[in-house]
This record gives structure tokens, C-alpha cells and sequence, in this order.
């Protein structure tokens, strides 16, 4: 018989994410769980995390790195608490139940277990089987300046490690000190596996599928193993929809957002952008405050909140989201300039309308509507409309469900620098998450340029528009 467990890690209070994972877990028949550590910080339900993963059946379950900041804190005066830099550990603190707490902290730091002739080894970081290797040569922040300005797939991602492990000798000089097994971790929030070539040697990370740090943007991991009694042993990088802007969305407004600003702001710009941020947010702060002349350690509220500011402002990283009333004025303006392109197109049909917030708002609050707006330094900068869709139902039209794209822009002097691939991969994720078949969208014959970015984008012409006048 064949044993399959799901392998997640890193869920960092991130709920929704974490009952995807197991939905697309069941769905796939497969009800046995290992889960690698870090529950809470960052996220907003981390007491609904613990809750969930208690409730679970054939787990095995230890603790991350990030649970001793919990722990750290109990029996402390809160009225000490008003440092910046350590809101959001109070904020979890203050969140989590007791008894769910101290089940958190009664999990053990390591597990190991065998079926058949196979035994797994699981502990929260690589470094107790590869030493310090895993973090300097493709951990989060090195992957965020490697993968700066360019969408990651997963397969790229995969083809990039795989290489990179297959060539390396110290890599190879490390797992060479394994026994034959199966070795599971997470805390890099990178998603990986490795199979020692001859040997039965198999390193599992199954990524964060709460704040995932690997550069692909629009899905959450999650891994599934598969041991035979007789040895064999298989694994499944699995990578699941999820829409973090509709996530940040429920985010932005807890009072953790309120109550640890800073800190949920990065964590949002790390959501969005699946890259590290946290990491030289930090750097940053220490600098800032150096030369500040600020010694408080952890950072004082002001000089957290000031080193924030300073550093975001210097950000270009481009964030993809939903849109909400806060941008209509901004989306105003790039609709004028979309426009100008309709209006010098077809003269016949265009003209500059005037999209008031009515517009907007019908928008936003429709169930199979949204705007997706790509923003840099808190400005917008390109935008998609898309609509679901559903085909005609007459008899020779199958019965289909389209994402239709309405309208998408981008800043004219901002084109050709990737945003729009974003916006386009943004819109096909939102697609799939309400199960449409297929994208569809209209472009100006005229308009060659729009036509080759949509084929670059696997767009195909599939019919053509004709008309005359009468
Ligand atoms: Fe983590
Ligand atoms: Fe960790």
C-alpha cells in the first residue's frame, strides 16, 4: 500500500491559505498531513490556524522558529509593549487563545517516523541536515535580486534549482552524510525538492503556502509525498490559485493592519510580489537608526515608523492588486489615456466619456467584476478590467465560462517593462479561481502593438469583427 501525506509549511497566519491547501489536499484523496512549522505572525488568523491544524486527522506537526517569539512572551509586563518593531508578535500574542497556545507550544521541534523501510525525518530548517547551505545560495532574498524584474514560472524556478544542486559538490558533499530517507523542512519559503541520484535520499521543502517567497507570484505551495511499503519514495510539487489580492484585501482590514502597520505593509508587499522584502526592510531600519543615533532595540515606534516610510518611498517594485475606491481618480486618468487610443482608432464609435465613480463603485461591488491595478510607490500605473462571463446558451455554443477583458492600460512611459504580463497573469489566475474556461478580449486592428504583447501573451485571433454602415 502507498502512503501519501501532504507536506505544508510557513502558513504565518494566513488562513484562507491554509484551507485551500487542504481543500486541494482532499480533493486529491489524500487526508494524512506533515506540517513543517511557523503558524502564526504575519497573517491575521493565526488562532484560526492553530484551530484548523489541531482539528486535523493523520498529522504529524512541529514547531518553527517563529513560535518561540510567542513563547517569549508570556508572563511579560504588556505595559512594556510599545515598540514598534514587535507589534505584530504582540498583536499575535494578544490573538491567540491560551489553550491553543499552549498547544502550539507542546509541539515537539523535530518528528521522525518510518513506513515500511523508509524513514522521514522532519524538522522546521534545512540546516540540521545541509548545515548552512540552503539560505545563502537560493534562499528568499537571494532569489529576490536574481528574479528582480522578471515573471517566475514554476517550472523555471525548478529547472534553475535543479541545476544549480546537480552541479554543486559541496551540495553533493553534504548529502553524501545522509542516510538513505526522506528529509522534510521548510523556513526558506521556497518550494524544492531534490532526489540523490542512486540513492534513496529525498529533501522535501514544501515552500510557505502562507507568505511564499520563491517569486512566483500567483499561487501558493504545497508538496504531496508518496513512500510504498517496499521503499520507494515520490513527491509532487503542487501549486495551487490563490488570489493574494483578495487576500490583502480581507487584511487590510484587521486590526492587526492597524495595530502593526509597518509590519503587515511589508508583509503585503512581500505577498504580492512572492519576494523577501522583510530582510532589507530590516537592514534598512538598523542603518536609519544608526545614523538617527537610535540605540532602542527592538526599534522604537517612531524611528520603525519613519525607516518605513523612507524605505518604501524608494521602492519601485511594481504591486499587483485588486482596486478599490481609494484609486478611482488614478484610474480616471488612465482610462482618459486608454481612451485616446480608442478615439484615434475609431473615430466612428469613440469618444472621451467621462467614467464617474458610479462607474467604479458598480464595479467594485459586482460579484463578476473587478479592476486589477498594477501600482509602484503608491501610484497607479496600469490597470485590467475583467468580467466573468458566461457563454449564450443556445444550442451550438458549448456551455463555457469566459474571463473577459474589458479594458487593460499601462502608463505609456511605463510600457514594455513587464507590467502588463502581470496584469495578464493576474487576470488569468482570477479566471481560473471562478473556473472560466478561457480569456477573451478585442483589440484594434490598427493596434499591432497591443496584438503582439496579447500573443506574447498565448493570445490567438480566433474571429474577426466586421461591420457597415447603413
Ligand atoms: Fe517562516
Ligand atoms: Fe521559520
Amino acid at each position: 500500500m502507498n502512503l501519501r501525506y501532504a507536506i505544508l509549511s510557513d502558513i504565518h497566519g494566513n488562513q484562507p491559505a491554509l484551507l485551500k491547501v487542504i481543500e486541494d489536499a482532499g480533493k486529491r484523496g489524500i487526508d494524512h498531513f506533515i506540517i513543517a512549522g511557523d503558524y502564526c505572525i504575519s497573517g491575521a488568523w493565526p488562532d484560526e490556524c492553530i484551530a484548523t491544524i489541531m482539528d486535523l486527522p493523520g498529522k504529524v506537526v512541529i514547531r518553527g522558529n517563529e513560535e518561540r517569539y510567542l513563547e517569549n512572551l508570556i508572563g511579560k509586563d504588556q505595559a512594556a509593549w510599545t515598540d514598534g518593531q514587535m507589534q505584530i508578535s504582540y498583536w499575535s500574542y494578544r490573538n491567540i487563545r491560551p489553550d491553543h497556545l499552549e498547544y502550539l507550544l507542546s509541539l515537539p521541534q523535530t518528528a521522525e517516523f518510518a513506513y515500511g523501510k523508509t524513514k522521514v525525518h522532519v524538522t522546521h530548517s534545512s540546516d540540521q541536515f545541509l548545515g548552512e547551505y540552503e539560505f545563502p545560495q537560493f534562499g528568499p532574498a537571494v532569489l529576490a535580486g536574481r528574479y528582480a524584474d522578471c515573471v517566475v514560472t514554476k517550472e523555471r524556478l525548478s529547472r534553475d534549482l535543479q541545476e544549480l544542486l546537480d552541479q554543486d559538490p559541496v551540495f553533493a558533499a553534504k548529502v553524501n552524510t545522509l542516510e538513505d530517507g526522506v528529509y522534510i523542512f521548510g523556513h526558506s519559503h521556497v518550494q524544492w525538492s531534490y532526489k540523490v541520484s542512486g540513492r534513496n535520499v529525498l529533501l522535501v521543502n514544501p515552500g510557505s503556502c502562507g507568505l511564499p517567497l520563491d517569486a512566483i507570484e500567483e499561487s501558493i505551495p504545497y508538496s504531496i509525498l508518496t513512500i510504498s511499503e517496499d521503499g520507494e519514495t515520490g513527491i509532487e510539487e503542487i501549486r495551487i490559485p490563490f488570489s493574494k489580492r483578495d487576500y490583502v484585501k480581507k487584511l487590510r482590514q484587521t486590526s492587526q493592519y492597524e495595530q502593526a502597520a509597518v509590519w503587515s505593509k511589508v508583509i503585503t508587499f512581500e505577498l504580492l510580489t512572492a519576494r523577501e522584502h522583510m530582510t532589507f526592510f530590516l537592514r534598512f531600519a538598523e542603518q536609519y537608526a544608526n545614523q538617527k543615533g537610535d540605540d532602542r532595540r527592538p526599534f522604537s515606534m517612531e524611528t520603525w515608523e519613519e525607516a518605513y516610510e523612507i524605505w518604501v518611498s524608494n521602492q519601485a517594485e511594481t504591486v499587483i492588486r485588486l482596486a478599490d475606491k481609494e484609486d478611482i481618480a488614478a484610474l480616471q486618468q488612465l482610462y482618459y489615456e486608454l481612451e485616446q487610443d480608442a478615439v484615434r482608432f475609431q473615430p466612428e464609435h469613440f469618444v472621451h466619456g467621462n467614467r464617474d465613480a458610479l462607474f467604479f463603485e458598480g464595479i467594485f461591488q459586482s460579484d463578476t467584476q473587478d479592476i486589477i491595478v498594477a501600482e509602484q510607490n503608491g501610484k497607479i500605473v496600469g490597470f485590467a478590467h475583467v468580467m466573468i462571463l458566461e457563454q449564450k446558451r443556445v444550442p451550438c455554443l458549448k456551455p463555457e465560462r469566459v474571463i473577459y477583458l474589458q479594458d487593460l492600460d499601462v502608463s505609456e512611459e511605463l510600457r514594455s517593462q513587464g507590467i502588463g504580463t502581470r496584469l495578464i497573469e493576474a487576470c488569468k489566475v482570477y479566471g481560473k479561481e471562478r473556473e472560466a474556461d478561457f480569456m477573451r478580449t478585442q483589440v484594434f486592428p490598427q493596434n499591432t502593438r497591443g496584438m503582439k504583447f496579447y500573443e506574447k501573451a498565448g493570445f490567438s485571433e480566433k474571429m474577426k469583427t466586421i461591420e457597415t454602415y447603413l
